[in-house]
């Protein structure tokens, strides 16, 4: 259930707002920070929030690859597949991911710890190829260096543990 203040909060901000759509991707984020997606809770406290049908709300969510409808892992992973990215790399990036995981695009490992999934640009071309977990983004990815990554998930370390010159 969500509580209370965090909607209070959110219905704060909303009614504060001059043009209250452009909220709604940040809100649907918060709220997907509580649930750890998107749920059907969540959806229809935006729904009530702005006053939109979960179609209309749908439309724009999928439009951003960071709003996840359905339970993804504890750390989630995405894989720049746009053209920098994949012409200097990215099939071999993801090769190695998909080979180390045991998983596609769109699946989470049994053990609930990664959600792999596709990303647009995310803006790291210069050291592509890239890729996001958990927000962060890593670039210059090799087999070795995605290992290091992803051990630092296993341990129970952010990935953002890493030292500045990993990244
Ligand atoms: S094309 Fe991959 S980060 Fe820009």
């Amino acid at each position: 259930m969500l509580p209370e203040d965090l909607l209070e909060s959110l219905r704060k901000r909303v009614a504060e707002s001059e043009h209250p759509r452009e909220l709604l991707i940040d809100v649907l984020l918060e709220l997907q920070g509580h649930c750890g997606y998107v749920n059907d809770e969540a959806m229809e406290a935006a729904c009530g929030l702005f006053d939109m049908t979960p179609l209309e709300i749908d439309e724009l969510a999928t439009f951003y690859d960071f709003i996840y409808r359905e339970p993804v892992g504890k750390h989630v992973i995405h894989v720049c597949d746009s053209a920098i990215c994949w012409m200097n790399g990215y099939g071999s990036v993801l090769d190695h991911l998909t080979a180390r995981l045991g998983i596609r695009f769109g699946e989470t490992t049994p053990d609930g710890l990664f959600t792999l999934l596709p990303a647009c640009c995310i803006g790291y071309c210069d050291r592509s190829p890239a890729m996001m977990v958990d927000r962060r983004v890593y670039g210059g990815l090799t087999p070795e260096k995605i290992d290091r990554i992803l051990e630092k998930c296993r341990n129970g370390r952010r990935p953002d543990d890493m030292d500045e010159t990993e990244r």
